[in-house]
């Protein structure tokens, strides 16, 4: 069984995609982490996040960056969407993720196009969204326990100009595939979401 689970910054996808991998016992990929790990070794040699060649040179990066917490920084996230934004970037990073979702016994991705363009024949795709205030809420509390002090306002227009950015790129943009089971965690508790998810998962599966 393949699960797609795609959305926008901080509205619970990654929670959801995990609790879904274990309930089914499958092995599970954030795909942000990839475009993380690209922007990370870009920051680290200096490189220039809009410069193609530059982004896509950093495609090479170091495994071991994967599991580095510093991935989940906000420059490295900020980064991440405008090197995720280049076509190169995006087909280097193309054949890893279609891999892991072809695994024998299936797999749970999630991301921002996953039920779109990596696993257009998933056998379940939820796409999670929240509304922005609430995102930037959840995003705030989260930094602030990482002992990081930005304002609720700073974060919002963070979370708005990200939602833009990946919406907008001709590639691969942000969007529900069209098979796509909505999921709104706007006033659902992480439980209440995930229990919702493993729901539609059943109805579709
Ligand atoms: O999900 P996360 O916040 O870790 O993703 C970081 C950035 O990576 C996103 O803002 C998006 O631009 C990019 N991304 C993407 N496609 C994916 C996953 C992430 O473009 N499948």
């Amino acid at each position: 069984m393949i699960i797609a689970v795609d959305g926008p910054a901080a509205s619970g996808k990654g929670t959801i995609a995990r609790a879904l991998a274990r309930h089914y016992k499958l092995p599970h990929l954030d795909t942000g982490l990839l475009y993380r790990a690209v922007a990370a070794t870009v920051l680290d040699n200096e490189l220039d996040p809009e410069k193609e060649a530059d982004a896509v040179a950093a495609c090479n990066f170091d495994e071991a960056m994967l599991a580095q917490e510093r991935l989940k920084d906000d420059l490295i996230g900020k980064t991440a969407s405008i090197v995720s934004a280049h076509p190169l970037v995006r087909a280097a990073l193309l054949q890893r993720q279609k891999r892991f979702a072809a695994q024998p016994g299936g797999a749970v991705l999630d991301g921002r196009d996953i039920g779109t363009v990596i696993a257009p024949h998933a056998d379940a795709k939820l796409f999670v969204k929240a509304t922005p205030m609430i995102r930037a809420r959840r995003r705030h509390a989260e930094l602030r326990d990482r002992g990081s002090f930005a304002s609720l306002d700073k974060v919002l227009a963070d979370i708005r100009a990200r939602d833009e950015r990946d919406s907008s790129r001709s590639q691969a943009p942000l969007r529900a595939a069209e098979d796509a089971a909505l999921l709104d965690t706007s006033f659902l508790s992480i439980d209440a979401a995930v229990q919702r998810a493993i729901s539609l998962v059943e109805a579709r599966t």
